[in-house]
């Protein structure tokens, strides 16, 4: 009887306890703990080199290699409001509603981000669809560096979309000319 009470009073005093701290402190259990894994908030482990990426790599691209792309979305409708939604929702900070580059965060727009040039300036040499790609997917390798890189945010069909009402832009811009 007495035996029973005296584990009666352990289990109690144990479930009184953070089992996530209490747990641990067991020899075997702490295995679970202790393993290689990557823990919240560590860097990951950089792939070993040479290593060949199986589930869909990206060429690195080139200005070269993005001027000669073809765009294959057509500029309809639908393609220019996802277009405008992807816009919207990463480049408009900066660049501005109408692409001016007069966004909130941009110089222009009173931000303090400085730079941001403006998309629709027709005295600014003229862009191919593949070049505008190219500085939605790697703006760092493609202008001066100044400009955060989209290419992991940004994916499939969003791309050339974003490329169509980026030159809708331009081409409100300049009275459709
Ligand atoms: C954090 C601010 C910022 C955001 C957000 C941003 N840009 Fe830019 N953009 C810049 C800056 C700064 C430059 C100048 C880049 C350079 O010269 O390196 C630039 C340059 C460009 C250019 C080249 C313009 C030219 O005439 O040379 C294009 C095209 C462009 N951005 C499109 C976009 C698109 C599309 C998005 C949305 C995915 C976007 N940007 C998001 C800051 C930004």
């Amino acid at each position: 009887m007495a035996r029973r009470a005296l584990l009666v009073a352990a289990l109690a005093l144990l479930s009184a306890c953070d089992p996530d701290t209490v747990v641990h402190k067991v020899g075997w259990f702490a295995t679970m703990r202790h393993q290689r894994n990557i823990k919240p908030y560590a860097r990951p482990i950089p792939p070993v080199e040479g290593a060949v990426p199986v589930a869909g790599a990206e060429l690195p691209l080139t200005r070269e290699l993005a001027d000669r792309l073809a765009n294959p979305r057509t500029r309809t409708a639908e393609s220019l409001n996802r277009g405008q939604w992807v816009f919207q929702t990463y480049c408009q900070v900066c660049h501005g509603e109408r692409g001016q580059g007069d966004g909130p965060v941009s110089l222009a727009g009173g931000g303090p981000f400085p730079g941001v040039p403006s998309l629709v300036d027709p005295t600014r040499p003229k862009m191919t669809d593949g070049a505008i790609y190219g500085m939605i997917v790697e703006a760092q390798r493609m202008g001066r560096g100044l400009m955060p890189r989209y290419g992991d945010k940004i994916h499939g069909n969003d791309r050339w979309d974003l490329v169509n009402y980026v030159r809708n832009l331009q081409l409100n811009a300049r009275g459709n000319r």
